[in-house]
């Protein structure tokens, strides 16, 4: 999309509505080193200026890989403190990523592994082709996962499951992915797009502005005093209520009709 500018690594495209953003460097099974990261980091930032409300899928190129991992040719030159850097980078990327105000969807379609299972965990939705494979083998490599993954993984599926893949460092199929949570679902080889536009276009018979008001307050979920997530859940709640997409759902499910929600302006 022109939108996006020239990029290299990346593709952009709106897809049935959903912006669908492939990394895009198969000959390295789409491994992210800073250029990639750079591009995301870009298109993420035009992504929530210029499309909010907008469900954002991210896949792959081809059918061997999603991500697998940081590319590890650059990393193998980096000194300690432009490894810190790098990992500060990618976790402020990811986290950007993260904070899209609408629902992401991963569409896991090969290996995600290390930086690419780190990618799929800054997700909201993981959907897993059969062939996917999910791994931290980075202590195999003499280092730890640096964009978010000691973070981000306790939390989705447990500090002890966790622990298990990051200090193994083992890969783990699709069906395991999904029995510990890591994925939400698991498709035939070759459909994990096509599931993820399929989830999409759930999301879009809702009110973009509740969806996005919806993300915000579960991202509230953990904070210490729960107290606070309740108080931001009711400011949140009022907000819709201040926002035509409340009135137009309950006066549509009372006239029996499909309601007629707002595109959150750009
Ligand atoms: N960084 C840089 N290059 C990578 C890469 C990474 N993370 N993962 C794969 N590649 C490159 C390979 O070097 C190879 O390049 P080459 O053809 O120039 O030699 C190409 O991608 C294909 O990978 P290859 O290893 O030949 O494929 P495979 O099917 O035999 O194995 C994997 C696939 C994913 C098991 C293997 O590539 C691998 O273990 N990759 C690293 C995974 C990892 O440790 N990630 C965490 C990094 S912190």
């Amino acid at each position: 999309m022109e939108r996006f500018g020239n990029l290299r690594d990346l593709r952009v495209e709106q897809n049935s509505g959903a912006i669908v953003i492939t990394i895009n460097r198969p000959k390295f099974l789409n491994a992210l080193n800073k250029e990639v990261l750079e591009e995301l980091s870009n298109v993420t930032d035009i992504i929530v200026e210029g499309f909010p409300g907008i469900p954002v899928i991210i896949t792959g190129e081809g059918s061997r890989a999603f991500v697998a991992g940081a590319d590890i040719g650059q990393m193998a030159e980096m000194s300690p403190d432009e490894a810190r850097e790098f990992s500060r980078f990618g976790q402020g990327v990811f986290s950007k990523l993260e904070g899209i105000p609408t629902v992401t969807i991963a569409a896991v379609n090969g290996y995600a592994l290390g930086g690419g299972n780190e990618l799929a965990l800054a997700c909201n939705i993981r959907i897993a082709s059969r062939n996917a494979k999910f791994g931290q083998p980075e202590v195999g490599l003499g280092i730890i996962p640096g964009f978010g993954g000691t973070q981000r993984l306790p939390r989705i599926v447990g500090k002890s499951n966790a622990l298990d893949l990051i200090c193994t460092g083992r890969v783990i199929d699709a069906q395991e992915a999904f029995r510990i949570g890591l994925v939400h679902k698991v498709v035939d080889e070759g459909k994990a797009l096509e599931e993820a536009l399929s989830y999409a276009a759930l999301l879009q018979k809702n009110s973009p502005f509740a969806l996005c008001r919806a993300k915000e307050a579960i991202a509230g979920f953990g904070s210490p005093d729960p107290g606070e997530g309740m108080e931001a859940e009711a400011e949140l709640f009022n907000r819709c209520f201040d926002y035509p997409d409340q009135k137009e759902g309950m006066k549509a499910f009372m006239e029996k009709r499909r309601p007629v929600f707002k595109q959150i302006p750009q």
